[in-house]
């Protein structure tokens, strides 16, 4: 899907969708941080050096981590033999 209008980001993709207002990460960098290696939501924090501070966004944080480790798996399902 392509972004339009306001929602694009700098590069014209995607929107960033804001996750954590207090720290200023967007998915993007919620993704980016599941990709290095950050395994739980405390780990995407870390990763970026901030810590929560209201914690409205832990769920949030937490649901996408969960899905992207389950996307993977769901990735290599897909791709396995019948
Ligand atoms: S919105 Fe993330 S700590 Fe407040």
């Amino acid at each position: 899907m392509r972004a339009t209008g306001r929602n694009r980001d700098r590069t014209g993709t995607e929107p960033a969708v804001i996750v954590c207002v207090c720290n200023n990460l967007n998915c993007r960098k919620v993704r980016e941080a599941v990709d290095a290696g950050a395994a739980s939501c405390a780990k995407v924090y870390l990763h970026h050096g901030v810590r929560p501070q209201c914690g409205r966004c832990v769920d949030t944080v937490r649901e996408m981590v969960q899905t992207a480790s389950g996307d993977a798996g769901s990735t290599v399902l897909q791709g396995a033999p019948a």
